[in-house]
């Protein structure tokens, strides 16, 4: 059966999104007043990697436009279940963003909404590459970093014991990133072939399992980051969620957004530099400027938090499934993990959050 079938099965009289479909999107648009009456759509396609959901540049007679669903599964790996929810959340903090310019203006405008087909319809902000090429080498500005800093920094102050309905408690995605950042990488029956990405990796990664109190501390932490907490968070806030444009870096991608620890959001920028050999000096400079902004006074359980979930992340990102384009040997990946390690051990006995007091 093809996607479009095991969907229309299963969603009788839910829009389908298909690259091939030009027109199908055309009368789904039209018909919501989202497409000028005299408008058409012309051409769909890939603005770039994605793996959970299917996001398309649609090309129309006076503009460009983004839409992305959330289907059942995984969009690359369609085998695997996901939850459909997360499209609805994804939105809802869209339409949270606008109220604030200055997290809206570092977004993509979300000019449609449609939570029963899980689609959303986003400004296209051109075809600039995100900033993965950081981790081979592209150089990372200050003034890059500042507002990437300063971004993150206003979503955790604006929202700080923010009250909602229970949507942004997200939890199912929630659990499916607990499962990718805090169980798969140290089960050693997960199935992954780390020696097919680096020689001589899996080894390194079984050494690391033996390790009970690391292992207890990526427990501890995980469960930090199960609870519900504070601040709202992107939730994933890695490079491949930032868009390079002229004018300076956009954030996309907040369907693992949820109320919880912001130490998560910040530990997850500092893993990422890290992996793209920032030197010390603009990590500090990260930590610095993000405490200034979050505007609390300097907490060390806090710093140790970030650091350790900063750990956990790089830890993930070389031994669990969602690898980055890393062209590292197995000598530095070692080094990282080895850093990761020293982070993670720096463990206090009871990991806690105290909200922002980085
Ligand atoms: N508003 C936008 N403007 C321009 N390009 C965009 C926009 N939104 C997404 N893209 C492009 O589409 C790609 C996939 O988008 P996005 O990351 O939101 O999808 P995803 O399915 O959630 O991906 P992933 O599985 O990596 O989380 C991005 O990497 C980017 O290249
Ligand atoms: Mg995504």
């Amino acid at each position: 059966m093809t996607k479009r079938a095991v969907f229309e099965a299963s969603h009788p009289g839910v829009f389908f999104l298909d690259e091939r479909d030009p027109d199908g999107l055309a009368a789904f648009l039209r018909e919501r007043g989202w497409l000028a009456s005299d408008e058409a759509v012309r051409r769909l396609s890939k603005p770039g990697e994605g793996n959970m959901n299917l996001t398309l540049r649609v090309e129309t007679s006076q503009r460009t436009l983004i839409a992305k669903q959330a289907r059942p599964w995984v969009e690359k790996y369609d085998h695997i279940p996901a939850p459909p929810e997360r499209a609805v959340v994804e939105g809802r903090f869209y339409e949270l963003m606008a109220q604030y310019p200055a997290l809206r203006d570092r977004m993509p405008r979300l000019l449609g909404f449609a939570p029963e087909a899980r689609l959303l319809l986003l400004e296209d902000l051109g075809s600039g590459t995100d900033y993965t090429g950081l981790y081979i080498g592209e150089p990372l500005s200050e003034a890059d970093l500042d507002a990437l800093v300063e971004m993150l920094a206003s979503l955790h102050r604006a929202f700080a014991g923010f009250q909602d309905d229970g949507l942004f408690t997200n939890r199912a995605m929630r659990e499916l990133n607990h499962l990718h950042i805090f169980e798969v990488p140290l089960d050693a029956s997960n199935g992954l072939n780390l020696d097919a990405i680096t020689p001589g990796l899996s080894e390194v990664a079984a050494e690391l399992r033996q390790d009970a109190a690391l292992v207890a501390a990526v427990e501890g932490l995980g469960r930090v980051y199960l609870r519900d907490g504070g601040s709202l968070l992107h939730g994933d806030f890695f490079p491949g969620s930032w868009l390079r444009t002229a004018d300076g870096p956009r954030i996309i991608d907040p369907e693992f957004c949820f109320l919880g620890a912001p130490e998560f959001d910040v530990g997850v920028l500092v893993a990422h530099l890290r992996l793209a050999d920032q030197p010390s000096a603009i990590i500090d400079r990260a930590l610095t400027g993000y405490a200034e902004r979050i505007g609390t006074r300097h907490d060390d359980a806090s710093r140790t938090l970030v650091m350790q979930f900063a750990g956990v992340e790089m830890m993930r990102r070389l031994i669990g499934v969602a690898q980055l384009p890393l062209t590292a040997d197995l000598a530095r990946k070692q080094t990282w993990l080895q850093q990761a390690r020293e982070m993670l051990s720096s463990a206090a006995s009871h990991p806690r959050s105290s909200v922002g007091g980085i």
